[in-house]
């Protein structure tokens, strides 16, 4: 058998070990060869491959971002791009694919898997933690990881000049990262995409803590948006790539935090080194378990489902469980380390 292995959306950390688990347990249980596609679904629907064996993972486990390249590319959106993509597989004769990406990439190996008849098993990643029937995605752990060093760091310099540090971190729709970090590095003040927040509020909790002489810190994910019916910036805009850009809550927030108290507020937007770099040991451990649990998908012929992690368990579903709706934060859980704000 012939299996063809992709990363598709945004990288991520782990990436790697989920490759290495594939072709390891791949190649040494089942005698599986294996053909890896460049830049997730572009791959496949230019036919751009790249050879993967056993020589080729080794060393990779610790390594950020991925050896195949990744894209946002949609072969659904692209003309004749199903017939393009089955041609292409025909002709490198991959017996099935793994597709290992977030919800659009997932969304399409869903697609093609029950609609067109492209067997695919999905493995999924994203450092927003957001994907539906997993617990946990991989990328996520180390993404909350560096967040909450950064937020560290934040407190020492902020109390040094008793000002107010805003701190951006990733998460459009979700604010997993946000809630995650701050709770970890002790964020006075936390801001999440599903609830708009109240700009005199957040300054309301900035001047207790001014008060009680301690240095405010504010996480907000790059998706929160005030209540303020004026406030434009979050207008998502496409570039010229025709990716969607936000532009700037923590910038706008440190301002209108400085006109309405009255204090100095700074902005640090942690952006991609969110992303970058070694994946932290559960990060290692769960891509690597992922990996090992989707060739066994494909060694069963068990297609158009996605490995999962439930408790401790890693599980399949059908992969259009997890593209169905985002996981986004419960307005409870939320509720719960509202404690700790002001
Ligand atoms: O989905 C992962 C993610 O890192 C989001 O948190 C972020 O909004 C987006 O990707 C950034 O995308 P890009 O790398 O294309 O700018």
């Amino acid at each position: 058998m012939r299996v063809g292995v992709l990363t598709g959306g945004g990288d991520c950390p782990g990436l790697n070990a989920v490759i290495r688990g594939v072709v390891r347990k791949g190649v040494q249980e089942y005698g599986f060869d294996f053909t890896g596609f460049k830049d997730g679904w572009r791959g496949p629907l230019e036919g751009d491959t790249v050879k993967l064996d056993i020589p080729a993972v080794r060393g990779i486990l610790p390594r950020g971002g991925t050896i195949l390249g990744s894209s946002r590319t949609n072969p659904l959106k692209a003309e004749d791009g199903v017939r393009r993509i089955k041609e292409n597989l025909a002709k490198h004769e991959i017996d099935a694919m793994i597709a290992i990406g977030g919800e659009d990439t997932l969304g399409v190996a869903a697609r093609l898997s029950d609609e067109y008849g492209v067997k695919c098993v999905g493995v999924p990643k994203t450092i927003d933690n957001d994907l539906s029937a997993t617990d946990y995605t991989f990328g996520f752990d180390t993404a909350v990881g560096i967040a909450t060093e950064a937020i560290d760091r934040l407190h020492t310099t902020a109390e040094s000049h008793m000002r107010v540090l805003v701190v951006e971190v990733m998460g459009r729709h979700a604010g997993w990262i946000a809630l995650h970090s701050g709770l970890a590095g002790g964020a006075n003040v936390i801001l999440i995409p599903e609830q708009r927040f109240d700009v005199d509020q957040v300054c309301g909790w900035i001047t207790s803590r001014f008060k009680a002489s301690y240095a405010p810190i504010v996480v907000v994910a790059e998706g929160a948006m005030p209540k303020d019916g004026d406030m434009v910036l979050k207008d998502q805009t496409l570039d010229s790539f025709g990716h969607v850009r936000l532009s700037g809550v923590g910038e706008w927030l440190a301002k209108e935090i400085e006109k309405r108290t009255g204090k100095e507020a700074r902005t640090t937007v942690l952006g991609h080194v969110q992303r970058g770099g070694t994946p932290s040991a559960f990060d290692r451990w769960l891509a690597t378990r992922f990996g090992l649990h989707a060739i066994e998908a494909v060694r069963d012929g068990d297609f158009g489902k996605m490995v999962a992690l439930r408790g401790t368990d890693i599980v399949r579903v059908p992969i259009a469980e997890a593209t169905a709706r985002l996981k986004t934060v419960d307005p409870g859980l939320y509720a719960e380390v509202g404690v700790f704000f002001g």
